[in-house]
């Protein structure tokens, strides 16, 4: 495979054209049978993954860990900022330019959006963004497109609804760019208190995407390809009365799947807290868990792109 890729840091799935989000998702199917300890890959021995988490995470940090280990390297960092100089008044800028003097990769996850920006200006080493604040998540992304192309084929043209919290899930924000790439015809499924910013819709009206937008989603469930569910992120929100108030808004359950789609998939980020019910588990709709195993071949992939660890 010729390299399509030549990014120093991967910070916003806006900064990837069609052909390199493509590339990397082929390079991580190749990766499947490593990521799951099947066959061993040592190209990445010798190189030190920094993991600058600053606020929680089990997925993207763990995955990301698995991942460097599963190609042979190693990983350093911290899962608190209360555990790190940060604490002592250390700016992030300073952080990032100490730590990248000591590895190979940083992956840095920040409450504050443009964290992952700033750094990659302070940083000798490729900076991956893990999520900043209300921003941008581009890994969950591209383990979001590999989730749907392994079980739809492809992308192109599908019908996908994305549920919840739709104005500070950044999962939601990077998805959106991404599917717009692709054609998809999209429904934003939220209270019109969280609906999707009005920026990423005059984003996506450039690119000519169909889209609507509902409030009810039992409207729209039985037409769609793909239900993308959010949690509710109410870390984000002002005070916990205007969480309180849209908490409860979306609950997924078996007996709402009756008549959907055969094939249709239900994903979900992850964590959930009870926007869908256990009994959907069990269903063929659900999709999430597949999904988030899938963060470990794709993070592969791109700490492969971004070391000296791919080799055409
Ligand atoms: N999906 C996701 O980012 O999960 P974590 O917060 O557990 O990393």
């Amino acid at each position: 495979m010729v390299s399509k890729f030549n990014k120093k840091h991967v910070v916003s799935i806006k900064d990837f054209t069609k052909d390199e989000i493509d590339f990397v998702l082929d390079l991580a199917e190749e990766m499947t049978e490593i990521a799951k300890g099947n066959k061993s890959d040592d190209s990445l021995k010798g190189n030190i993954l920094g993991t600058l988490f600053f606020e929680p995470s089990t997925r993207t940090r763990l995955s990301f860990e698995s991942a460097m280990k599963r190609l042979g390297g190693t990983c350093i960092g911290f899962a608190r900022a209360g555990t790190s100089s940060v604490k002592k008044g250390e700016t992030l800028a300073d952080t990032v330019q100490v730590i990248s003097s000591y590895v190979d990769i940083i992956v840095l996850r920040h409450p504050q959006e443009g964290a992952a920006r700033l750094a990659a200006k302070f940083s000798e080493k490729p900076i991956i963004n893990a999520g900043d604040g209300a921003g941008q998540h581009p890994t969950q992304t591209l383990l979001d497109l590999f989730t749907i192309r392994e079980e739809k084929d492809e992308i192109e043209s599908k019908k996908i609804g994305i549920a919840g919290d739709l104005k500070y899930g950044r999962t939601v924000h990077s998805l959106t760019h991404a599917l717009s790439m692709y054609d998809c015809d999209l429904t934003f499924i939220a209270p019109p208190s969280l609906q999707i910013p009005d920026e990423i819709i005059k984003d996506i009206e450039k690119m000519d995407i169909k889209y609507r937008k509902a409030e009810n989603i039992t409207d729209v469930l039985d037409d769609l390809d793909v239900l993308y569910m959010t949690r509710i992120q109410r870390e984000r929100f002002p005070s916990d009365e205007e969480y309180e108030e849209v908490a409860e808004t979306y609950k997924i359950k078996k007996d709402m799947l009756e008549n959907v789609k055969d094939d249709m998939i239900i994903m979900h980020p992850l964590p959930r807290v009870d926007e869908i019910y256990s009994d959907v588990d069990s269903t063929t709709h659900a999709k999430y868990f597949k999904q988030a195993a899938n963060g470990v071949p794709i993070r592969m992939a791109l700490l492969k792109l971004l070391t000296e660890g791919y080799n055409e």
